[in-house]
């Protein structure tokens, strides 16, 4: 029988919980579809921090390259370990080190959920850079705790890394409806914003089947919520797609729906899954998260390692029990239940 090798990094908080739940519903797609997923469960969190001084032992990323994928709950707890250290020492490490480029973020209404928009059904496929950018790390800070502090942050943008996320989106939107919205801020950012207007109508010209139209961050946020419906792929760079995909979240319903997936394109080492949301302090110990999230990530996980029915075995599962009411308003149901609809509903 076909297997693949999973790792688990469920993390802080409801990472946990969400995760385990995903792994519930995935071990049972795969025995359904004739394969097996064997997993290995990383403690990598902020509790191994406070137990070892670093998120992760420093072979961590060598650990994980030899598996087939990753599967996240969520990283960081900041009343105990500042989301800077927490964050640049496990989750944002591994999206650099396995060149996961691409950062896939699906914001749909699923069937019972109304969202606050109480809008008509849309379907954005939001296409967010995932290694450079405003995340580069590049930076620092001089005249520390002075009247003449200065601090830096610099974004970076490669022609490499450009066009690889555009190219991407243009694949997808090839796939899907044909649209494909860039968003900048070229009015403002005249050097890096610029230039990535200006690799998309390069590329442009390689797809004459898709439709570009070219937004800026400030417009396209109040399009998400005035007219979702007009957009089909959204491609950002990696802050920009941090927040699109948040008010992405928020008009599908909730984080506790928001499903993501941190390719590498090349499949030159694992790609990752994680939900959009956090870890959640002020809920963890309620028992409450959902794990729709969690789980929709896994079925990117599967449709990801080439296993499509499985896949979409599970998203059927999740459509079937959220169409009866389960799980589509925060606090309704607990994790137990949600994962429970979702189980019975694949079997
Ligand atoms: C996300 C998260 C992370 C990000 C944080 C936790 C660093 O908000 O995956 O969207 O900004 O990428
Ligand atoms: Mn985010």
């Amino acid at each position: 029988m076909k297997s693949y090798k999973i790792a688990l990094i469920p993390g802080d908080g409801i990472g946990g919980p969400v995760t385990e739940a995903a792994w519930e519903v995935l071990g049972r797609a795969a025995r359904g579809a004739g394969f097996s997923l064997e997993g290995t469960t990383f403690p990598w969190s902020c509790d191994f921090y406070e137990r070892t001084g670093t998120m992760m032992p420093a072979d961590g990323i060598e650990t994980l390259r030899g598996f087939d994928a990753i599967l996240l709950g969520a990283v960081g707890w900041p009343a105990r370990v500042p989301d800077a250290v927490s964050l640049h020492g496990l989750l944002l490490p591994i999206r650099k080190a396995f060149v996961q480029y691409a950062n896939i973020r699906p914001h749909r209404l699923l069937p019972g959920v109304e969202g606050p928009l109480r809008a008509g059904a849309f379907d954005i496929l939001c296409i967010r850079e995932n290694t450079e950018g405003e995340y580069s790390g590049a930076g620092g800070r001089v005249h520390n705790g002075t009247d003449d502090e200065v601090a830096v942050e610099t974004s970076i943008f490669t022609r490499k890394g450009v066009e690889r996320i555009l190219r991407f989106g243009f694949e997808e939107a090839r796939r899907r409806r044909g649209r494909l919205a860039s968003v900048t801020k070229s009015n403002a950012q005249k050097h890096s914003m610029v230039f990535w207007d200006e690799v998309t109508a390069r590329l442009a010209a390689d797809y004459p089947d898709v439709t570009v139209t070219n937004y800026h961050i400030d417009a396209m946020a109040a399009r998400m919520v005035m007219a979702p419906e007009s957009l089909d792929v959204v491609v950002a760079s990696n802050l920009f797609g941090d927040i699109l995909t948040d008010l992405g979240a928020a008009i599908q319903g909730g984080l506790g729906f928001a499903a993501s997936a941190n390719i590498n394109p090349d499949r030159t080492a694992p790609s990752m899954f994680e939900p959009v949301h956090g870890s959640a302090p002020d809920i963890a110990h309620l028992g409450i998260a959902n794990p729709i999230a969690a789980i929709w990530s896994g079925a990117m996980m599967l449709e990801h390692l080439g296993e499509p029915a499985a896949a979409a075995a599970v998203m059927a599962a999740i459509e079937a029990a959220t169409a009866r009411g389960i799980g589509t308003e925060p606090g309704k149901h607990r994790t137990t239940e949600i994962t429970a609809a979702v189980l019975a509903a694949l079997a």
